[in-house]
């Protein structure tokens, strides 16, 4: 459906902050351009347009959709509405990109599947934004465990600790029936992440979690913000690896945002962020013989909110599009990111292990 040199013309659906970020990196990239955007939101329409004063504004992305020549569209909706744009924009021969978590839940991401097998059409890349792997210190990691520097993978701990959640489009991240809950809509970053590690699919989580410090006096259409601002994750993958997650949502006063930890047979392999630095700690060089290595986007990456990684993300689904292969990031990927996060939910309401084939019937 796309050849080689084509250029490609991008429509964007929701130019909140992450939308907008889409066009930061789209416009420094040769050989495609966004030529329209659609958002209810009339700051986040202007928003846009500064950005991209040529693409044309829309208010209602099924006009944008049934209006402009589009090869690529960009879904960057709130989390509760990328199921419903999805299955408009899957019907049409144009390639998709939708933002993280795919949906609010398993039964969601499942419709999803389904629709896009349903209105399959050969060469069509359909795409998840689950872009941390992009990452260059994650990256870095990930090209490291693959190549056998830390023997057999057994432990993979992923922590972030960092500020609150930030303040969006009518309020919508502040409810989880609106975001499927934060180990959902954050956190299926890192579930993507230790499964990609793992090289497994995961099999069963225990968490314990609460929302203790923030958004607590906020009410939103009557109902009090629900999202969870701390808590551990315990992952257990199909082939033995142990994956967990340890959330702190109030703390501003860390060196690093998020840092991995990957222990394998022969040695231990971590990576910081913002820090941009890979620590790699043979078994038998012991303290002294930890080497630690700067790690940082090459220059031409457009470093946006994260940290380049949405540029590199960009320039893989394009290369995928014009080579007519696989997308990297898939519906499937996407699912399971979800499905730990929803499992993580259940524990916590039911303080008890929870496999996830239970939540994917
Ligand atoms: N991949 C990442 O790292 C990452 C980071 C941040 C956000 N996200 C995801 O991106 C999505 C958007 O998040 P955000 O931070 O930009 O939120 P946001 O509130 O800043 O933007 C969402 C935009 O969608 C618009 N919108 C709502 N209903 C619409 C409709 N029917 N048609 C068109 N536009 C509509 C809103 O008006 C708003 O401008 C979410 O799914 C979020 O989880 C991903």
């Amino acid at each position: 459906m796309t050849s080689s040199s084509q250029f490609l013309r991008y429509g964007i659906i929701g130019v909140g902050m992450m939308g907008c970020e889409h066009i930061r990196n789209l416009k420094a990239i040769d050989g495609c351009a966004v030529v329209a955007f659609a958002d209810t939101h009339e700051t986040s329409r202007s928003n846009a347009k500064r950005l991209v004063g040529k693409a044309t504004s829309y208010v209602d992305y099924r006009e944008m959709l049934a209006t402009e020549q589009l090869d690529v569209v960009v879904i960057a909706t709130p989390n509760h509405m990328h199921r419903s744009v999805f299955e408009d924009v899957i019907k049409l021969d144009m390639h998709v990109l939708v933002e993280k978590p795919l949906g609010i839940n398993v039964a969601e991401c499942q419709i999803m599947i389904a629709a896009k097998d349903q209105h399959h059409k050969p060469g069509r890349v359909v795409w998840v934004g689950l872009e941390y792997r992009y990452m260059a210190p994650t990256s870095r990691l990930i090209d490291e465990v693959n190549s056998g520097t830390c023997g057999e993978v057994k432990m993979i701990a992923i922590r972030e600790h960092r500020f609150p959640f930030l303040q969006k489009v009518d309020n919508w991240n502040r409810l989880s029936k609106n975001t499927g809950g934060t180990l959902v809509e954050k956190c299926c970053h890192f579930f993507d992440v230790m499964t990609l590690i793992a090289k497994s699919r995961p099999v069963s989580v225990y968490a314990s979690g609460a929302q203790d410090v923030n958004h607590l006096d906020e009410i939103y259409g009557g109902l009090r913000s629900d999202i969870l601002d701390n808590a551990y994750v315990v992952v257990d993958f199909a082939n033995g690896v142990r994956g967990m997650l340890d959330l702190a949502m109030f703390a501003e006063g860390s060196k690093n945002e998020q840092e991995i930890c990957v222990v394998g047979s022969t040695a231990k392999i971590e990576a910081m962020m913002p820090e941009s630095v890979v620590r790699i700690g043979k078994r038998e060089s012991r303290r002294d013989g930890v080497v630690e290595i700067s790690v940082s986007q090459a220059s031409e990456v457009v470093a946006g909110f994260h940290g380049g990684a949405s540029y590199l993300e960009h320039r893989a689904m394009q290369n995928a599009i014009r080579k007519g292969l696989e997308p990297v990031v898939t519906l499937e990927d996407g699912l399971l990111s979800v499905a730990v996060g929803q499992a993580a939910h259940l524990s916590i309401a039911e303080k008890r292990i929870v496999s996830i084939d239970e939540i994917s019937r």
